[in-house]
């Protein structure tokens, strides 16, 4: 298919504290090795790692190097994205099936930009210095996933906004956005969350035994 998948990498996976997180390995295989496989039928992969890193080999993927941001290491990616639509999508959340990653395609198709997102379970609330705070209404809220789907032309275009105002932003949705564009909402999966602290890590072997994507 036309689209370029961009996989920013480039984090030192700090809160996490064991290096690199695309060379972390769940079942036997790397977390960009699960991502990799999910993209298997997208016509060009584009992988930013962290300066320094050597690419490893036998991926059917091109590396460059990220920038000292997720944003900026999407930024580099994207100027050498060279389809009409991109996926972006965080090597941290390695179990992505093809019926999200369709899901997404499709509305990106019909709309130009989409994001998978979900409802949380959690009573949310806005803490008052130690205290407990004002209740924060859950079903208002949603949590946004990747693979975020995009015309390249406005995502290229969201980011030189971003950047000539000094935008940062932690996904790319919210700097298209903040250019003055529609982002359409998808649901999203469970399967798909972020590998952030260790204990996700359990969850991750458990998911790699089962997975088929
Ligand atoms: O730190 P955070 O969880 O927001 O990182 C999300 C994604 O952005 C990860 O896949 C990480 O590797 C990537 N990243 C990057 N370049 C950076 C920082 C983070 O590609 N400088």
């Amino acid at each position: 298919v036309e689209v370029s998948v961009l996989i920013p990498a480039a984090g030192e996976g700090q809160r996490l504290g064991l290096g690199p997180k695309a060379f972390l390995k769940v079942g036997g295989k790397t977390l960009l090795e699960w991502t990799l496989s999910a993209f298997q039928e997208a016509a060009e992969v584009l992988v930013a790692l962290p300066p320094g890193v050597e690419p490893p080999r036998g991926l059917r993927a091109v590396f460059l190097e990220g920038g000292p941001t997720r944003q900026a290491s999407v930024a580099r990616l994207l100027q050498a994205a060279s389809l009409p639509l991109v996926l972006v999508h965080d090597v941290a959340r390695p179990f992505v099936s093809r019926a999200l990653v369709e899901r997404v395609l499709s509305a990106t198709r019909a709309q130009g930009a989409a994001v998978p997102v979900l409802p949380l379970p959690d009573t949310l609330i806005r803490p008052e210095g130690e205290a407990y705070g004002e209740v924060v209404p859950r079903e208002a809220l949603r949590q946004v996933q990747t693979p975020q789907g995009f015309f390249t032309a406005l995502l290229r275009e969201a980011h030189a906004y971003a950047e000539k105002r000094a935008l940062s932003a932690t996904d790319d949705a919210q700097l298209v956005r903040a250019l003055g564009y529609p982002v359409a909402l998808v649901e999203g999966e469970r399967a798909a969350f972020k590998i952030t602290y260790p204990e996700d890590l359990l969850l991750a072997e458990a998911l790699a035994r089962v997975w088929s994507a």
